[in-house]
């Protein structure tokens, strides 16, 4: 097992390069099972998602090669469209194999996936979305099985515009016969990028990055080659570090894409200067308590709701940090509590009182997001935090501890015995 050491309460500065985004890229690589022949994705973050996710392909049957941020999928030898638990059950994305596996076999085995650290997760929304489309879906043995000669356009509305229920549909669809259209779609930036990568592919898409696609049934779909957009979600991790602790340029960024995490960040105190794909933030001279609340995208997004509670930690006052799309994803908070912070949970509020100082500790991570939010912590921690668990930061985030000491952070990785 490793950890992660951190001598906290240095000043950071310099430059970080932003990987291409987790979230878009899993939804892609699913995409190539859509056809025969090689996919080329660049900016692939190496990640234990994406690993895991190579793996659960390769288990299907294709051929994968994975090196400097490249990844050639060839999806031809595809024979096999059942993806086993024990994949499903550590990474939930690889429920995104269920849509292009039935668009293209007509049938597909999908683990159902069970809850996680932050609630049921469901994906009913998925299903009832295939079944629109004429799959006939049963459970067996903890299994999803999925089968459709051909899927059949139709109109799916979601209660909820979900991001990973929006992918699954869109990549069952793109081959379905006539249209599909999806009302109340997620648009979030990974969700228009599967979509530019499908019409690249040859699919016929309408309403990109609105709430209502409309999907027109192609018969023929071809492997493209696709750059994978910057990760938002590890650029707004740096952006709250900045804001804390010194000065920091992000490099290879959408702005755009960081709009709503940037105004907070001014209300804040900290500056923030744009310059094209470059954010440079910087520590104001005080941190101002700050409220926010999750939703979907342009909003504040619940994958950074654990680091701007770290960030609102050390503020001056109190903030209620709400998440709006999952309820009870506050697992961050106790070990936050560990290392000093005064945070209470109310129902899906936190509420967070500034603390002068966090003082160093260890403490146990419990999700991607959780666990970069304790590294954040104990960046602005006095002493030595010892994060521990951390195969969950490796998930999500490429690099963590030599991107932080780039910037000049006292921190290093450790391998301890079980
Ligand atoms: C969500 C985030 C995504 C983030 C990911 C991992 C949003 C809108 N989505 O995506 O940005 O990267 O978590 O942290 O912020 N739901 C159902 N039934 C379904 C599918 C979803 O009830 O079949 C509900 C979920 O419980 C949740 C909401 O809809 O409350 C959003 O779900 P969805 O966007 O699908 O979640 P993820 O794809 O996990």
């Amino acid at each position: 097992m490793e950890k992660l050491l951190i001598e906290g309460n240095h000043h950071l500065k310099g430059e970080v390069r932003i990987s291409g985004a987790k979230n878009a890229v899993l939804p892609i690589m699913a995409a190539a099972l859509l056809v025969e022949g090689e996919t080329k994705i660049n900016r692939v973050p190496d990640l234990r998602d994406t690993r895991t996710f190579a793996n659960l392909l390769e288990i299907l049957g294709a051929k994968i090669q994975f090196s400097n941020n490249e990844m050639l999928i060839d999806a031809s030898s595809v024979d096999k469209p059942i993806a086993p638990y024990d994949l499903v059950n550590k990474m939930r994305a690889s429920f995104y194999v269920l849509g292009p596996l039935i668009a293209r076999f007509g049938k597909a085995v999908v683990s159902l996936p069970g809850g996680c650290a932050w609630g049921p997760r469901p994906v009913d929304y998925h299903l009832k979305g295939l079944e629109k489309l004429g799959a006939k879906i049963e459970l067996e043995g903890g299994d999803i099985i999925a089968k459709a000669k051909r899927l059949i356009g139709n109109k799916i509305r979601f209660d909820f515009p979900s991001v990973g229920a929006t992918g699954n549909i869109l990549m069952a669809a793109v081959n379905a016969l006539g249209e599909t259209k999806i009302e109340n779609a997620a648009k979030e930036p990974e969700i228009v990028q599967l979509c530019e990568f499908l019409v690249s592919m040859g699919a016929k898409i309408d309403g990109i990055g609105t709430t209502e696609i409309i999907i027109n049934g192609v018969d023929e779909l071809k492997p493209q080659q696709v750059s994978v957009i910057p990760d938002r979600i590890e650029a707004g991790t740096f952006l709250i570090a900045g804001a804390a602790l010194g000065k920091i340029t992000l490099k290879d960024t959408i702005p755009e894409h960081l709009s709503v995490v940037i105004e907070k960040l001014i209300e804040v105190g900290a500056e923030v200067v744009i310059d094209n794909n470059d954010i440079t933030v910087k520590r104001g001279k005080k941190i101002n308590a700050i409220d926010i609340t999750t939703a979907v995208f342009p909003g504040f997004a619940t994958d950074l709701q654990a680091q701007w509670i770290a960030l609102m930690s050390i503020a001056e006052g109190s903030s209620i940090v709400t998440d709006t799309i999952y309820n009870d994803r506050f697992s961050h908070v106790p070990e936050l509590n560990r290392l000093g912070a005064n945070i209470t949970v109310e129902g899906n509020s936190a509420i967070v009182r500034g603390v002068n100082e966090l003082i160093g500790a260890e403490v146990r991570s419990t999700d991607i997001r959780a666990s970069a939010s304790l590294v954040l912590a104990g960046l602005m921690a006095k002493g030595t935090t010892e994060v521990n668990h951390i195969y969950h930061i490796d998930r999500g985030y490429e690099n963590i501890e030599n991107k932080f000491a780039q910037l000049g952070a006292k921190i290093r990785r450790i391998s301890v015995d079980d």
